[in-house]
C-alpha cells in the first residue's frame, strides 16, 4: 500500500492545482544567489502545466512581520520563470479579489505564483478562516515543500485538510530517500552528526543512537564529548555545561549496541582564521593554547574505514571548520570517500541540512550521494525522529 497520492493519482486537466513549494532561497540585493531549490521543484511544476493543470503556486519568503515589499515574492517568480524557461504570473496577493482575478484568468497550463503566504498572519497561525481564503482558489493541494514540512502552517498543513492532498515530485523523492536511510534502511547504517553545539543536536543524537549501528560525531560537538572523558581540548569550541549530557549520550549509545566514534587525532591551530598555522596532535596530546578546526589524518582513516563497514550512511553536520581551508580538508576526505562508495554501489548516502549541502557542494561530491536534501530544519526534525506536519497531512488514512 503506497502511504501518499502522487502525482500519478491527481486527474489535473482544467484543475487548479494549488502548489506548494519552498522559495526560501538565499538573495543579495533582491537577486537570487543559488537557485538549488527552484531547479529541484522546476520538474514538478512542468509536469502540472504539461499535464492541463493549472499551476498556482504558493510559498512563503523570509519571515516578514505582515506585508514588507522587501520580502515581496515577485523578484523570485521572475527567477522560477528563468529556471523553467516559461511564462509565470504572479499576483500582489495570495487571497482576496486580486488573487481570485488572477486565478480565474488561468488557462489549462498557465503557471501563476501569488505573494508571500506569510504577508497574513493566519499563515503561521494555520488560521481556518485564512485557510478557507486560500483554499476557494483551488480544486486540489500538491505539496512539494518538504523543506517547509515541519511548520504547520495554512499553505503546507492546513490546506491538506480541506482539498484532496497530493505529494509533489520533490517531496516524493526526498520521502523516498529518508525512508531508505532510517526507516526501513540496509544495515548496518551509520550517522556522521558534525556541527557546533551539542545543545542544538540533542535530541538528535539521542534519537540516532537508539536507531543506527555506528555515530560518528564531528565538528565542536566532538570536543564536549572529549571534554566528558576527561580529555583536555586547550581553547577549543567546547559546551563545557553540556559534558554530563555527553556521558548520558555514550551511555545510551553503549545500552543501544551504537559505537560511537570519536576523534583520535586533530588538526590544531592558535587562531581561528584560514591558513592559520596548524598541526596535528593525538587526541590526549592537544596544546592548551590550542584550538581544534579539523578531525587529524588518522581520524579520517577512522572514519572511511566505519564507512566501508556500513550500507547506509546518513549525514548531517561537517568535521571541521570546513568554511576556513585548510580546515575542510576531514570534511571533504570523508566526503568523496562517501560519495566513491555510492558510486560504486556500497552504499546508499543520504545527507541535508544548510551547512551540510554547502560542504558537499564545496567537496563537489553531492551529485554523487544517493540524496541531498535542501532542508535545514525539516531534516534535523526528521532525524530527531519527529512526525513532520506537513508530512503527515499527506498521509493516506
Ligand atoms: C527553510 O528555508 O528552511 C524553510 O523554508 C523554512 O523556513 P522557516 O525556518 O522560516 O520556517
Ligand atoms: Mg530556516
Amino acid at each position: 500500500m503506497p502511504q501518499f497520492r502522487t502525482l500519478d493519482d491527481a486527474d489535473l486537466k482544467n484543475k487548479r492545482v494549488l502548489l506548494r513549494i519552498d522559495l526560501n532561497v538565499p538573495t543579495e540585493n533582491g537577486k537570487v544567489t543559488d537557485t538549488t531549490r527552484i531547479e529541484r521543484i522546476a520538474p514538478t511544476i512542468t509536469e502540472i502545466a504539461d499535464k492541463g493543470g493549472k499551476a498556482v503556486i504558493l510559498a512563503h519568503f523570509g519571515r516578514p512581520k505582515g506585508r514588507d515589499p522587501k520580502e515581496s515574492l515577485k523578484p523570485v517568480a521572475a527567477e522560477v520563470a528563468r529556471v523553467i524557461a516559461r511564462p509565470v504570473g504572479f499576483a500582489d496577493d495570495c487571497i482576496g479579489p486580486e488573487a481570485e482575478a488572477a486565478v480565474e484568468a488561468m488557462k489549462s497550463g498557465d503557471i501563476l505564483c501569488l505573494e508571500n503566504t506569510r504577508f497574513h498572519q493566519g499563515e503561521e497561525k494555520n488560521d481556518p478562516a485564512f485557510v478557507a481564503e486560500l483554499a476557494k482558489l483551488g480544486d486540489i493541494w500538491v505539496s512539494d515543500a518538504f523543506s517547509a514540512a515541519h511548520r504547520a502552517h495554512a499553505s503546507t498543513e492546513g490546506l491538506g485538510h480541506k482539498l484532496p492532498a497530493y505529494a509533489g515530485r520533490t517531496m516524493q523523492a526526498e520521502l523516498d530517500a529518508l525512508s531508505k536511510a532510517l526507516e526501513h534502511p540496509k544495515k548496518p547504517v551509520i550517522a556522521i552528526v558534525g556541527g557546533a553545539k551539542v545543545s542544538t543536536k540533542l535530541e538528535l543524537l539521542e534519537n540516532l543512537v537508539s536507531k543506527v549501528d555506528a555515530l560518528v560525531i564531528g565538528g565542536a560537538m566532538a570536543n564536549t564529548f572529549l571534554l566528558a572523558q576527561g580529555i583536555r581540548v586547550g581553547k577549543s569550541l567546547a559546551e563545557r555545561d553540556m559534558t554530563d549530557t555527553a556521558l548520558r549520550i555514550l551511555e545510551k549509545a553503549e545500552g543501544a549496541g551504537c559505537a560511537v566514534i570519536l576523534p583520535v587525532d586533530a588538526v590544531v591551530a592558535c587562531r581561528f582564521e584560514a591558513h592559520a598555522p596548524s598541526q596535528s596532535y593525538g587526541i590526549d596530546a592537544i596544546p592548551g593554547d590550542g584550538m581544534i578546526l579539523d578531525i587529524g589524518p588518522q581520524s579520517i582513516e577512522r572514519v572511511k574505514a566505519a564507512m566501508d563497514d556500513a550500507a547506509t550512511l546518513v549525514w548531517n553536520g561537517p568535521f571541521g571548520a570546513f568554511e576556513l581551508p585548510p580546515f575542510d580538508r576531514g570534511t571533504v576526505a570523508a566526503a568523496r570517500h562517501a560519495a566513491e562508495l555510492t558510486s560504486a554501489g556500497r552504499l546508499v548516502s543520504v545527507a541535508g541540512g544548510g551547512d551540510t549541502v554547502a560542504a558537499l557542494n564545496a567537496a563537489g561530491v553531492s551529485d554523487r550521494f544517493t540524496y541531498v536534501s535542501t532542508a535545514g530544519g525539516a531534516f534535523l526534525e526528521w532525524m530527531e525522529g519527529k512526525p513532520l506536519p506537513g508530512v503527515e497531512v499527506l498521509r493516506i488514512k
